[in-house]
């Protein structure tokens, strides 16, 4: 590429570049695993670097680069649609930017008035119509939506395995490379917006953008990082004297959280370029400010003061690196329950993606050997420098991923999705809490349906909102599921039928992936199964005794 620079790396998240199909077990993931910081440090640099860029449609591509790269060697560019069509351009250096910046007019309107505001978002028109060129030679456009059902089922039902269908799923679903720096590159945006309250301030995303386990159309959670403006930029030592800032004070955190958001969304409101309809959710128990960031297509929902659910994204970060079967698993369960309305983008009582994430995790750490391990193993193989407390609690893992041991278990994904349906199919919810601190079981604290121990704050739990009714969805879906898996195994319908078979056949209505059995045939078939795994499960010894590293 000719406009390309030396001294840049991708980082190895989210994108094409990782392993995917193929392998089946945890031994290929031979590739130096970043850390999470150095990914996210990474991808922020690349933002701080890059633009945004609305531009007519029929833009020719290499006059447009000429163009912009008098103001500096670009790195790297992709082009996209979202009720438009923009430009991301990342320049090698900042002062492209800057250049490009100074170069740029704020418009004159002739029916509305213009805010001045400076920002990386930008506007291309064109002088003259020479630039106009025929339609076959415009940008290539990157997608930045999922497939529609009816080609995830194409693509299902074409595979060659279930494992094939995992995989295959994951592919299609998860982040690309351009959809992540998007992402980064709107945070950075919203920093500048923000920044101009809080210079020194920090906009970093979390939540499913980076943790590994983002599908493509999710949500954009970022939040505002005061803590940098609080460290000293010297340290100083000056005899007796010590200076402090003038400050205002109220009288608690949660007052100065939502004052913050309250001037943020108003700023977002009135002077964001881009930002629409912002909305102040300031009496949440997790204040925060809802916004779509129009020009990205995202769905934003900003908070501070919330560094344990980035230490949560770290955590699972590292999960989801460890072995390329947990990913694989994460998404399918994900789509499942997704498909099934078990959860939902609108809050209610229902299990949330997070939820079925640990979930997952849970279950990978009950196998023999475990596939996972317990986040007090991680946190046993930690160093000094990992040591980390947040309010009073204590989020200590070992962050460096090279040093945690591979697992030895080489379970198939087909077996793995059939397993995590029957025990979850037969979970004792009634008494059991489930904790990936221990890995194990725990007597449940409170009498909420699904208990599930907030890996940091352990005294909480992260499923209190979900109902009995739901969880009882969840448990009866489980089931039928694991029964359509026993079916295949039993050589029912075929990677070379018609029919929706394996991963497909799951995320079909109930009832409609085998339409020959009659309801009651197969309410009566659902007890035999239900009756036989409950036979299994209580045979089966505790297999989590040898935790896993040790
Ligand atoms: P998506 O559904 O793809 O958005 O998944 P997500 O993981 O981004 O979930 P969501 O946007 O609901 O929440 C963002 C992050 O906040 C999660 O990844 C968690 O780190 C954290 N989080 C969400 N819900 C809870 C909860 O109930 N308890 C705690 N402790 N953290 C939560
Ligand atoms: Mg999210």
């Amino acid at each position: 590429r000719h406009f390309s620079c030396p001294g840049t790396v991708a980082a190895n998240f989210g994108s094409e570049e990782q392993p995917l199909g193929g392998a089946q077990t945890g031994s290929e993931d031979k590739i130096p695993k970043k850390r999470f910081s150095e990914v996210q440090k990474e991808r922020r640099e690349q933002a701080q670097r890059t633009v945004l860029i609305h531009c007519p449609n029929n833009i020719n591509e290499k006059k447009f680069l000429k163009y912009l790269s008098q103001h500096g060697p670009i790195n790297k560019h992709f082009f996209y649609e979202s009720f438009g069509f923009y430009a991301v351009v990342e320049f090698c250096q900042k002062d492209s930017v800057n250049s490009l910046q100074s170069e740029a007019l704020t418009p004159n309107m002739s029916t509305e008035s213009a805010i001045p505001f400076k920002s990386r978002f930008l506007n291309l028109k064109l002088k003259n119509l020479s630039n106009k060129i025929p339609e076959q030679l415009c940008a290539q456009t990157s997608n930045q939506s999922p497939p529609s059902s009816k080609k995830l089922f194409e693509l299902l039902n074409y595979a060659e395995s279930i494992d094939d269908q995992l995989h295959t799923l994951l592919k299609t679903f998860q982040l690309t490379e351009e959809n992540v720096r998007l992402r980064h590159l709107t945070c950075s945006l919203i920093e500048d917006i923000a920044a101009a309250y809080f210079p020194g301030c920090v906009i970093r995303p979390f939540g499913s953008s980076v943790n590994t386990f983002g599908k493509l159309g999710c949500d954009l959670d970022m939040f505002l990082d005061l803590d940098e403006i609080r460290k000293p930029d010297v340290h100083k030592n000056a005899g007796n004297f010590l200076m402090e800032f003038q400050v205002k004070n109220v009288p608690s955190e949660r007052i100065a959280t939502q004052k913050i958001l309250s001037v943020i969304g108003e700023c977002l409101d009135n002077f964001g370029p881009g930002c629409v309809g912002v909305q102040k959710i300031l009496n949440a128990r997790c204040p925060l400010v809802r916004f779509s960031h129009q020009a990205s297509g995202f769905q934003c929902d900003l908070t501070t003061n919330n560094s344990i659910a980035l230490k949560s994204s770290e955590l699972l970060y590292i999960y989801g690196s460890l072995d390329s079967r947990v990913r694989a698993l994460v998404f399918s369960v994900r789509c499942w329950a997704r498909a099934h309305s078990l959860t939902s983008s609108i809050p209610g009582a229902w299990i949330t993606n997070f939820s079925l994430t640990v979930m997952v995790i849970f279950f990978l750490q009950r196998r023999s050997p475990p596939i996972l391990p317990t986040l007090d193993s991680l946190k046993s193989l930690a160093d000094a420098e990992d040591r980390c407390i947040l309010d009073g609690n204590n989020c200590t893992f070992i962050r460096d991923l090279c040093k945690i041991k591979p697992s030895g278990n080489t379970e198939t994904l087909e077996l793995l999705l059939k397993e995590f349906f029957e025990y979850f199919g037969n979970f004792a919810f009634n008494k059991n809490s489930i904790n990936i601190r221990q890995g194990r079981e725990q007597n449940k604290p409170d009498s909420s349906p699904l208990h599930i121990q907030n890996p940091f704050e352990t005294s909480l739990n992260i499923s209190k909102n979900v109902s009995q009714s739901q969880l009882q969805k969840f448990v009866d879906l489980a089931r039928d599921s694991a029964w359509i898996l026993e079916q295949e195994d039993k050589g029912q319908p075929s990677p070379s039928s018609k029919q929706p078979w394996g991963l497909a056949a799951l995320l079909l209505p109930p009832g409609a992936a085998y339409p020959s059995l009659s309801k009651k045939k197969k309410k009566l078939m659902s007890e035999k199964v239900k009756g036989l795994l409950a036979s299994i499960k209580s045979s089966s010894t505790d297999i989590s005794k040898d935790t896993y590293g040790k």
